[in-house]
Protein backbone atom coordinates (compact mmCIF):
# COMPACT_ATOMS: atom_id res chain seq x y z
CA UNK A 1 0.00 0.00 0.00
CA UNK A 2 1.90 3.47 -0.68
CA UNK A 3 1.66 4.77 2.66
CA UNK A 4 1.86 8.42 1.52
CA UNK A 5 -1.45 8.41 -0.64
CA UNK A 6 -3.22 6.57 2.23
CA UNK A 7 -2.24 9.04 5.02
CA UNK A 8 -3.15 12.04 2.83
CA UNK A 9 -6.58 10.43 2.11
CA UNK A 10 -7.18 10.26 6.08
CA UNK A 11 -5.71 14.07 6.29
CA UNK A 12 -8.35 14.92 3.40
CA UNK A 13 -11.24 13.77 5.16
CA UNK A 14 -10.10 14.64 8.96
CA UNK A 15 -9.68 18.00 7.93
CA UNK A 16 -12.79 18.59 5.61
CA UNK A 17 -15.16 16.33 8.28
CA UNK A 18 -17.59 19.39 9.35
CA UNK A 19 -18.20 20.50 5.72
CA UNK A 20 -18.54 16.96 4.02
CA UNK A 21 -22.21 16.52 4.56
CA UNK A 22 -22.74 20.09 2.76
CA UNK A 23 -20.05 19.55 0.13
CA UNK A 24 -21.13 15.44 -1.22
CA UNK A 25 -24.22 16.66 -2.39
CA UNK A 26 -23.08 19.22 -4.63
CA UNK A 27 -19.66 17.37 -5.76
CA UNK A 28 -21.22 13.83 -6.20
CA UNK A 29 -24.51 13.50 -8.62
CA UNK A 30 -27.68 11.91 -7.37
CA UNK A 31 -25.79 10.98 -3.93
CA UNK A 32 -28.84 10.46 -2.19
CA UNK A 33 -30.18 8.54 -4.78
CA UNK A 34 -27.42 6.17 -4.48
CA UNK A 35 -27.45 5.36 -1.33
CA UNK A 36 -31.21 5.10 -0.85
CA UNK A 37 -30.53 2.16 -3.65
CA UNK A 38 -28.30 0.38 -1.25
CA UNK A 39 -30.82 0.46 1.65
CA UNK A 40 -33.69 -0.29 -0.59
CA UNK A 41 -31.67 -4.13 -1.26
CA UNK A 42 -31.14 -5.11 1.95
CA UNK A 43 -33.17 -8.30 1.41
CA UNK A 44 -34.31 -8.35 4.88
CA UNK A 45 -37.74 -7.81 6.99
CA UNK A 46 -37.65 -4.32 8.56
CA UNK A 47 -38.66 -6.11 11.87
CA UNK A 48 -35.14 -7.91 11.73
CA UNK A 49 -32.56 -6.53 13.96
CA UNK A 50 -29.76 -6.38 11.21
CA UNK A 51 -26.30 -6.79 12.35
CA UNK A 52 -24.54 -4.03 9.71
CA UNK A 53 -21.61 -2.12 9.42
CA UNK A 54 -20.44 0.72 7.47
CA UNK A 55 -17.02 0.42 5.86
CA UNK A 56 -15.85 4.59 5.80
CA UNK A 57 -19.15 5.76 7.76
CA UNK A 58 -17.85 9.78 7.30
CA UNK A 59 -20.41 11.09 9.27
CA UNK A 60 -22.51 8.42 9.89
CA UNK A 61 -25.68 8.93 6.58
CA UNK A 62 -25.41 5.27 5.54
CA UNK A 63 -25.71 3.70 8.93
CA UNK A 64 -28.65 6.64 9.76
CA UNK A 65 -30.26 5.42 6.59
CA UNK A 66 -30.28 1.57 7.74
CA UNK A 67 -31.13 2.65 11.04
CA UNK A 68 -34.13 4.12 9.61
CA UNK A 69 -35.19 1.44 7.82
CA UNK A 70 -34.63 -1.25 10.39
CA UNK A 71 -34.99 0.41 13.43
CA UNK A 72 -33.71 -2.44 15.56
CA UNK A 73 -30.15 -2.73 13.52
CA UNK A 74 -27.32 -3.09 15.28
CA UNK A 75 -24.73 -1.18 13.48
CA UNK A 76 -20.70 -1.17 13.53
CA UNK A 77 -19.39 1.86 12.09
CA UNK A 78 -15.79 2.25 10.94
CA UNK A 79 -13.78 4.77 9.56
CA UNK A 80 -9.76 5.84 9.66
CA UNK A 81 -10.74 9.73 10.49
CA UNK A 82 -11.42 10.59 13.99
CA UNK A 83 -12.89 13.72 13.31
CA UNK A 84 -14.98 11.94 10.73
CA UNK A 85 -15.82 9.27 13.46
CA UNK A 86 -16.75 11.83 16.02
CA UNK A 87 -19.43 13.41 13.95
CA UNK A 88 -21.11 9.75 13.37
CA UNK A 89 -20.71 9.01 16.78
CA UNK A 90 -22.40 12.60 17.74
CA UNK A 91 -25.48 11.97 14.97
CA UNK A 92 -25.64 8.05 16.25
CA UNK A 93 -25.25 8.13 19.69
CA UNK A 94 -25.77 4.92 21.32
CA UNK A 95 -27.89 3.40 17.86
CA UNK A 96 -24.35 2.19 17.04
CA UNK A 97 -20.97 1.20 17.78
CA UNK A 98 -18.21 3.09 17.00
CA UNK A 99 -14.44 1.66 15.80
CA UNK A 100 -11.48 3.89 14.15
CA UNK A 101 -9.31 1.47 11.94
CA UNK A 102 -8.10 1.22 7.94
CA UNK A 103 -9.80 -0.84 5.98
CA UNK A 104 -6.54 -2.04 4.39
CA UNK A 105 -5.73 -3.81 7.47
CA UNK A 106 -9.10 -4.25 9.53
CA UNK A 107 -10.20 -7.25 11.20
CA UNK A 108 -13.61 -7.53 11.33
CA UNK A 109 -14.95 -8.36 14.85
CA UNK A 110 -18.61 -9.68 14.61
CA UNK A 111 -20.64 -11.78 12.13
CA UNK A 112 -23.12 -9.04 9.84
CA UNK A 113 -26.39 -9.91 7.77
CA UNK A 114 -24.92 -6.35 5.76
CA UNK A 115 -21.90 -4.66 5.03
CA UNK A 116 -22.66 -1.56 3.30
CA UNK A 117 -19.57 1.16 2.13
CA UNK A 118 -20.05 4.60 0.37
CA UNK A 119 -17.36 6.27 -1.68
CA UNK A 120 -14.57 4.51 0.01
CA UNK A 121 -13.43 1.66 -1.40
CA UNK A 122 -11.96 4.30 -4.52
CA UNK A 123 -9.32 4.83 -1.94
CA UNK A 124 -8.17 0.79 -2.03
CA UNK A 125 -5.84 -0.19 -5.22
CA UNK A 126 -7.60 -3.09 -7.51
CA UNK A 127 -5.07 -6.02 -7.08
CA UNK A 128 -4.38 -8.00 -3.99
CA UNK A 129 -4.88 -5.63 -1.48
CA UNK A 130 -8.94 -5.23 -2.30
CA UNK A 131 -9.06 -8.53 -3.03
CA UNK A 132 -7.67 -9.46 0.26
CA UNK A 133 -10.42 -6.94 1.75
CA UNK A 134 -13.38 -8.56 -0.44
CA UNK A 135 -12.34 -12.03 1.48
CA UNK A 136 -12.60 -10.79 4.75
CA UNK A 137 -15.79 -8.95 3.94
CA UNK A 138 -16.93 -12.41 2.61
CA UNK A 139 -15.74 -13.65 5.48
CA UNK A 140 -17.51 -11.26 8.23
CA UNK A 141 -20.89 -11.94 6.07
CA UNK A 142 -23.36 -14.28 7.61
CA UNK A 143 -24.90 -16.91 4.56
CA UNK A 144 -27.31 -15.15 2.45
CA UNK A 145 -25.47 -12.04 3.79
CA UNK A 146 -24.82 -8.99 1.41
CA UNK A 147 -22.05 -6.47 0.57
CA UNK A 148 -23.46 -3.38 -1.20
CA UNK A 149 -21.31 -0.73 -2.32
CA UNK A 150 -21.62 2.81 -3.70
CA UNK A 151 -18.26 3.75 -5.17
CA UNK A 152 -16.82 6.01 -7.87
CA UNK A 153 -15.77 3.74 -10.99
CA UNK A 154 -13.45 4.28 -14.02
CA UNK A 155 -13.63 2.66 -17.41
CA UNK A 156 -10.76 0.81 -18.84
CA UNK A 157 -11.65 2.62 -21.81
CA UNK A 158 -9.75 5.76 -22.24
CA UNK A 159 -12.45 7.73 -24.68
CA UNK A 160 -15.66 6.47 -22.02
CA UNK A 161 -13.37 7.37 -19.20
CA UNK A 162 -12.80 10.51 -19.77
CA UNK A 163 -16.48 11.32 -21.23
CA UNK A 164 -17.36 10.50 -17.54
CA UNK A 165 -15.17 12.83 -16.03
CA UNK A 166 -16.77 15.36 -18.33
CA UNK A 167 -20.45 14.41 -17.32
CA UNK A 168 -18.82 14.57 -13.54
CA UNK A 169 -17.31 18.64 -14.17
CA UNK A 170 -19.97 19.46 -15.61
CA UNK A 171 -22.05 18.77 -11.76
CA UNK A 172 -19.60 20.14 -9.95
CA UNK A 173 -20.11 23.12 -11.98
CA UNK A 174 -23.72 23.68 -11.20
CA UNK A 175 -22.23 24.38 -7.85
CA UNK A 176 -18.92 25.88 -7.78
CA UNK A 177 -16.62 27.79 -9.98
CA UNK A 178 -14.25 26.19 -12.74
CA UNK A 179 -11.08 25.68 -9.88
CA UNK A 180 -12.72 23.53 -8.01
CA UNK A 181 -13.17 21.42 -10.78
CA UNK A 182 -9.55 21.68 -11.17
CA UNK A 183 -8.94 21.45 -7.61
CA UNK A 184 -11.18 17.85 -7.72
CA UNK A 185 -9.54 16.70 -10.46
CA UNK A 186 -6.21 17.23 -8.34
CA UNK A 187 -7.17 15.64 -5.51
CA UNK A 188 -8.80 12.94 -7.67
CA UNK A 189 -5.24 11.58 -9.47
CA UNK A 190 -3.33 12.11 -6.45
CA UNK A 191 -5.87 10.12 -4.01
CA UNK A 192 -8.02 7.80 -5.79
CA UNK A 193 -7.94 4.53 -7.53
CA UNK A 194 -11.00 3.90 -9.11
CA UNK A 195 -11.64 0.63 -10.11
CA UNK A 196 -13.15 -0.69 -13.57
CA UNK A 197 -16.59 -1.96 -12.36
CA UNK A 198 -16.46 -5.35 -14.61
CA UNK A 199 -13.17 -6.33 -13.23
CA UNK A 200 -14.43 -5.64 -9.92
CA UNK A 201 -17.07 -7.91 -10.03
CA UNK A 202 -15.14 -10.20 -10.77
CA UNK A 203 -12.77 -10.06 -7.81
CA UNK A 204 -16.30 -10.26 -5.86
CA UNK A 205 -17.13 -13.66 -7.79
CA UNK A 206 -13.12 -14.50 -6.88
CA UNK A 207 -13.82 -13.58 -3.20
CA UNK A 208 -16.29 -16.26 -3.17
CA UNK A 209 -19.78 -13.95 -3.49
CA UNK A 210 -22.35 -16.25 -5.73
CA UNK A 211 -24.13 -12.95 -7.61
CA UNK A 212 -22.75 -9.98 -7.88
CA UNK A 213 -24.81 -7.32 -9.60
CA UNK A 214 -24.58 -3.65 -10.52
CA UNK A 215 -27.90 -2.14 -9.24
CA UNK A 216 -27.70 1.81 -10.09
CA UNK A 217 -25.44 3.35 -12.48
CA UNK A 218 -24.42 7.04 -13.76
CA UNK A 219 -21.06 7.24 -15.70
CA UNK A 220 -18.29 7.29 -13.01
CA UNK A 221 -20.62 6.41 -9.92
CA UNK A 222 -22.83 3.09 -9.08
CA UNK A 223 -23.94 0.93 -7.08
CA UNK A 224 -23.71 -3.35 -6.22
CA UNK A 225 -24.36 -5.92 -4.45
CA UNK A 226 -22.70 -8.77 -3.79
CA UNK A 227 -24.43 -11.46 -1.83
CA UNK A 228 -22.77 -14.78 0.39
C1 LIG B 1 -16.06 10.30 0.66
S1 LIG B 1 -16.14 9.90 2.38
C2 LIG B 1 -17.66 8.97 2.43
C3 LIG B 1 -18.32 8.98 3.78
C4 LIG B 1 -19.63 8.22 3.87
N1 LIG B 1 -19.45 6.82 3.58
C5 LIG B 1 -20.66 8.82 2.95
O1 LIG B 1 -20.89 8.30 1.86
O2 LIG B 1 -21.22 9.87 3.29
C6 LIG B 1 -14.92 8.65 2.54
C7 LIG B 1 -14.75 8.18 3.97
O3 LIG B 1 -13.97 6.98 3.96
C8 LIG B 1 -12.97 7.06 4.94
N2 LIG B 1 -11.87 6.20 4.48
C9 LIG B 1 -11.17 6.29 3.33
N3 LIG B 1 -10.26 5.31 3.25
C10 LIG B 1 -10.39 4.58 4.37
C11 LIG B 1 -9.72 3.43 4.88
N4 LIG B 1 -8.73 2.86 4.21
N5 LIG B 1 -10.11 2.93 6.08
C12 LIG B 1 -11.12 3.51 6.78
N6 LIG B 1 -11.79 4.61 6.35
C13 LIG B 1 -11.42 5.14 5.16
C14 LIG B 1 -12.62 8.53 5.02
O4 LIG B 1 -12.02 8.87 6.24
C15 LIG B 1 -13.99 9.17 4.85
O5 LIG B 1 -14.66 9.34 6.07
Amino acid sequence: MARQRIDSVREHFDGEATIFDARVVRMVPHYREMLETMIAAIPFPTSKSVRAADLGCGTGTVAWLVKERFRKARITCIDFAPNMLALARRRLGPAAEFDLGDLHTYSFKGTYDAMLSSLVLHHVKAGPEKAALFRRIHGALAKGGVFLNTDIFTSRDRAVARMQLDKWAEFILRSYPRCEVQRNYRRYKQEDRPADPQEELVALRKAGFHHVEMLWKYYNFGTYIAVK
